[in-house]
C-alpha cells in the first residue's frame, strides 16, 4: 500500500499547480494559429518568451546531454550482457534485454533533440527526422513501462514460486516482449499522421513537437483531435494499466517476502534486493512517467477546449524528465541481474572481462592447492603456506 500514497500525492499536487495556473492566466499557452499568408505560425508572446528562455535553450539540453553520456554506454553495455554474455537465459534477462534496447533506440536520437534545444528551439532536420524523433520517444516511454510491469510481475513470480520450471516461463516472457514490440510498433503510426514541426515566423525558427497548429479558432478541438484521442488512450492503455498490475505485484511480493520463511541470511538478502527494485521502479514513475502522462492528458484537454495553459511550462519539463528513464532503467539491471552488477564492477574498475576470467582461475587454483596444502598438513606443517 505504501507505494500507492507518493502517486496520489504526486498527482494531487500536480493537479492543484496546473488548475491554478489555469486560472490565473488569460493567455493562450503554446498554440500556434495559423498565418493567412503562410504555412507559418503566429504565436503569442508567452509562448515566444519560453520558446526563447534559457529554460528551453539551456536547461533542456543540459538534461539530455546527461539522457545521453549516461544512457547511451550503460544501456549499450546491458544489452551486451543480456544477449550475448548471459550462460542461462532467465526471463528476467529477457525483459530487460528488451528494456535496454528501447533505451538504446530512443538515445540515439537524443543528439538531434540536444541540437534542437541549443539553436534556440530551431528544428533544421526536416519533418521527416522530428517525426521519428518524436515517434521513438513515445514508443520508449510505453514500451518501457510496459517491459518494467512485465519484469515486475517476473519478480513476483520468482519470489511466489522459488521452484518453479524456467522453459515455459522463458517462452511467455519471449512471447510478451514481441507483442509489446507489435503493439509500439502500431501504437505510434498515429504520431507520423499529423504534422509535428511548425514554423513560427517571428523567431524565424521551425519548433518540433513543441507547438500546436490551431488553423480554426474557433473550434480548436478539430486540430488537436488526433493527439487528443491519442494520449487518452495511451495513458490508459500503456500508462494506467500496467501501473495497476505493477502495484499489485509488489504489494503480493512485499506480503509474500514478509511471510518468508527461507533461512535468515538469504530471506533478509531477498528483501533488501526486491525493496531496491520496487523504490528504483517508484523513482522512475515518480519522475519520469506519471508527470508526463498526467501533463499530456491535461495539456491535450486544455487545447482541445482552447484554454488558456500556463502550466505548459510544466508540461515540456514533464515530457524532458521522460526521457531520464533511460538513465534510471539500468540501476534496475543492476538490482535484478547478477551479471549486469559484476559486469559493471569490472568495467569500473577498469579490469577485461579475460583478466576477471584469469583471476578467478588463479583464485580457484590457489584455493584448490590451499586445500591440498591443508590435506598434506594433517601430517604436521601447517603454517608453511604456498602461497
Ligand atoms: C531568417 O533567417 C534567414 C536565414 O538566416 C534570413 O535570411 C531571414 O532574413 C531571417 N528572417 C527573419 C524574419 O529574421
Ligand atoms: C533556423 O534554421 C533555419 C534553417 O536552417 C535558418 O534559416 C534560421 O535562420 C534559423 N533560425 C535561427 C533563429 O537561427
Amino acid at each position: 500500500m505504501s507505494s500507492i500514497c507518493p502517486h496520489l500525492l504526486v498527482f494531487l499536487s500536480l493537479l492543484l499547480c496546473i488548475s491554478s495556473s489555469v486560472t490565473n492566466g488569460q493567455k493562450r499557452g503554446f498554440i500556434g494559429i495559423t498565418d493567412s499568408t503562410s504555412d507559418s505560425a503566429v504565436v503569442d508572446s508567452a509562448t515566444s518568451s519560453m520558446l526563447t528562455s534559457s529554460l528551453t535553450t539551456v536547461f533542456l539540453p543540459l538534461i539530455y546531454i546527461f539522457v545521453f553520456a549516461v544512457g547511451l554506454p550503460s544501456n549499450a553495455m546491458a544489452v551486451w550482457v543480456f544477449v550475448f554474455r548471459s550462460k542461462k537465459i532467465h526471463p528476467s534477462a529477457i525483459y530487460m534485454a528488451n528494456l535496454a534496447l528501447a533505451d538504446l533506440l530512443f538515445v540515439i536520437w537524443v543528439p538531434l533533440k540536444i541540437a534542437y534545444h541549443l539553436k534556440g528551439n530551431n528544428w533544421t532536420f526536416g519533418e521527416g527526422m522530428c517525426k521519428v524523433f518524436v515517434g521513438f520517444f513515445y514508443g520508449n516511454m510505453y514500451s518501457s513501462i510496459l517491459f518494467i510491469a512485465c519484469l515486475s510481475v517476473q519478480r513476483y513470480w520468482v519470489v511466489a514460486h522459488p521452484l518453479t520450471q524456467q522453459r515455459t516461463d522463458k517462452r511467455l516472457a519471449i512471447a510478451l516482449s514481441v507483442g509489446i514490440w507489435v503493439f509500439i510498433w502500431i501504437s505510434t503510426t498515429p504520431l507520423y499522421l499529423y504534422q509535428q514541426t511548425v514554423k513560427v515566423s517571428v523567431l524565424n525558427i521551425t519548433t518540433c513537437h513543441d507547438v500546436n497548429l490551431i488553423t480554426n479558432i474557433d473550434n480548436p478541438f478539430l486540430d488537436v483531435e488526433k493527439p487528443y484521442y491519442y494520449f487518452m488512450v495511451m495513458a490508459g492503455l500503456a500508462f494506467i494499466l500496467p501501473c495497476v498490475v505493477i502495484i499489485a505485484a509488489y504489494v503480493l511480493m512485499m506480503r509474500k517476502l514478509g511471510q518468508s520463511t527461507m533461512e535468515v541470511s538469504s530471506a533478509s538478502k531477498n528483501r533488501r534486493r526486491a525493496m531496491i527494485l520496487i523504490i528504483t521502479v517508484l523513482v522512475t514513475f515518480l519522475v519520469c512517467f506519471i508527470p508526463s502522462n498526467v501533463m499530456l492528458v491535461v495539456h491535450y484537454v486544455l487545447l482541445g477546449k482552447g484554454l488558456a495553459n500556463n502550466g505548459y511550462g510544466f508540461y515540456i519539463i514533464a515530457l524532458c524528465l521522460a526521457s531520464l528513464n533511460s538513465c534510471l532503467d539500468p540501476f534496475v539491471y543492476y538490482f535484478v541481474s547478477e551479471e549486469f552488477r559484476a559486469h559493471v564492477k569490472n568495467t569500473l574498475l577498469c579490469r577485461s572481462s579475460r583478466t576477471v576470467e584469469r583471476m578467478r582461475v588463479s583464485f580457484s587454483s590457489m584455493k584448490y592447492s590451499k586445500k591440498s596444502n591443508t590435506y598434506t598438513s594433517s601430517t604436521g606443517n601447517t603454517d608453511s603456506s604456498t602461497i
